[in-house]
């Protein structure tokens, strides 16, 4: 495993900043340390990040305490129910449950209209239902595209309960990355290209460093709307 992360390491340098953005992430409310620096996007050269940076976005303090908790007292009566999933070695995804939710509260269903409005361009046809997956503690996503035949141009998830990274790597070149600090609240899309040229992963906790600085990985539950195929 140490020679992996080497490798790993050796890999994602040298690592470019760009996007810096005010942080307020649980990690400033529960007296850790801030990151030193407050980059949400990191990648393999700055032409990269140039090139990527109208297509990926990270939105800090998207939603409030508030409305991460009423978003979390809708979904883990449902969440409870099932059990994590670690036992398919083939699945894009490791120590997870899901569903999906198509009706909410008023205070839920105004965050989602935030979202949609920022993250869709205006009438764009969306997938009815939300999805909601929930990542344990040592769960994880692997390295994917989402399907084609199912979702569109624009995926743009909320982040609750942990902080953690999403890496995007070109499918056919490895060496071009970017990095994504996704804090506890906030808001990610990806579109276009980021989004069929780049496969997307979330880290498990062992490998969740970002730019150099340990971002440690809890629960982790998001919340994801997708259009349609155009
Ligand atoms: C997915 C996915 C990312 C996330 O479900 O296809 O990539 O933020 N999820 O959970
Ligand atoms: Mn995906």
């Amino acid at each position: 495993m140490k020679l992996l992360l080497t490798v790993l390491k050796r890999i994602h340098k040298p690592a470019v900043y760009t996007r810096h953005q005010r942080r307020l992430s649980s990690r400033a409310s529960s007296g850790l340390l801030p990151l030193q620096d407050e980059a949400v996007i990191v990648g393999s050269s700055p032409e990269l990040v140039q090139r990527l940076c109208s297509q990926v976005a990270v939105r800090t303090v998207f939603i409030t305490e508030e409305e991460e908790g009423a978003l979390l007292q809708e979904l883990e009566p449902g969440l409870k129910k099932k059990r994590y999933e670690f036992d398919h070695w083939d699945n894009a995804i490791h120590g997870y449950r899901e569903t999906e939710r198509a009706r909410w509260g008023a205070t839920c269903e105004e965050v989602l209209n935030r979202v949609r409005s920022v993250a869709f361009p205006q009438g764009s046809p969306l997938l009815g239902p939300v999805h909601i997956l929930d990542l344990d503690k040592t769960g994880y996503i692997k390295p994917h595209i989402d399907s084609v035949k199912f979702c569109g141009s624009t995926i743009a998830g909320l982040s609750l309960l942990s902080d953690s990274i999403m890496r995007l790597v070109k499918e056919d070149d490895a060496n071009e990355w970017l990095d994504l600090l996704l804090p506890r609240r906030s808001l990610y899309i990806l579109r276009d290209q980021a989004r069929f040229n780049f496969t997307h992963q979330i880290l498990k906790d062992e490998e969740s460093v970002f730019s150099g600085q340990r971002v440690p990985r809890l629960r982790r539950i998001s919340v994801i709307c997708r259009n349609l195929p155009g």
